[in-house]
């Protein structure tokens, strides 16, 4: 399978979960493997695009032949890192489980157990996608990742509407042989304006394949 069709393509990806400190040694994580991202960026390169990986913490070496790799853990690392280059680039994928809160205060040294109970607050962060979209120019394709447990479909239309993407790749986590830490996944593209392409169970490789025919075929109608 020869296919080059991203030559001349720069395609950002991010991959992983980001990790929000409470104290040096303590964390607030997710689930995310990063298996989906990676898979992205491995058939990226190996179509012949121009592939900058922005990372979390994973347990995966970086495919080899990426322009750049960043590593990052907090959400707040991975929007600087992602929107300093978004401008440049032709292809951006949010395939990372950015954590959606956190904590309001980060303890300069470890916390002690102490009688009480230690209350959280956290706040939100900064919804890397939906800035994207927001800034997003002309002919710049924009896809965004939705791990759902519930009203998969709905909640992905009204998500690339809302984050203005061009399509989102949904899965439901909660089925078994997708989403997290699985070699497979079973995933719908689903548009803004609510159709849907509905794939089977595929490895992830065969499923980064699939995300990028849809993509391509989105790069040639800007032309
Ligand atoms: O709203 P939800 O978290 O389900 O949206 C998922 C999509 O939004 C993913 O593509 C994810 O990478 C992106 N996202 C983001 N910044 C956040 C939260 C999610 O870019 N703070």
């Amino acid at each position: 399978e020869g296919k080059r069709d991203l030559t001349g393509r720069k395609v950002l990806i991010t991959a992983g979960g980001t990790r929000e400190p409470l104290d040096p040694v303590r964390f607030i994580a997710n689930r995310s493997s990063g298996k989906m991202g990676y898979a992205l960026a491995t058939e990226a390169v190996r179509r012949g695009g121009q592939v900058v990986l922005v990372s979390g913490p994973v347990e995966l070496a970086p495919p080899p032949g990426l322009a750049e790799f960043i590593r990052v853990e907090r959400a707040e690392e991975m929007a600087e890192a992602v929107l300093s280059r978004a401008p440049e680039m032709d292809v951006i994928i949010k395939a990372a489980a950015v954590a959606d809160f956190r904590p309001v205060q980060v303890a300069e040294q470890k916390v002690k157990k102490g009688d009480g109970d230690w209350v959280l607050h956290l706040q939100k962060n900064p919804d890397i996608l939906a800035i994207l979209g927001a800034r997003k120019r002309p002919g710049q394709v924009l896809v965004g990742f939705a791990a759902e447990t519930h009203d998969l479909l709905a909640n992905g239309a009204e998500k690339a509407r809302r984050k203005g993407a061009d399509f989102i790749v949904a899965n439901d986590v909660s089925r078994p042989g997708s989403g997290f830490g699985s070699d497979t996944n079973e995933v719908t593209f689903i548009f803004p304006d609510g159709a849907t392409i509905s794939w089977p169970l595929l490895s992830k490789q065969e499923v980064a394949a699939r995300i990028f025919d849809q993509i391509v075929q989105l790069l040639g109608e800007e032309e």
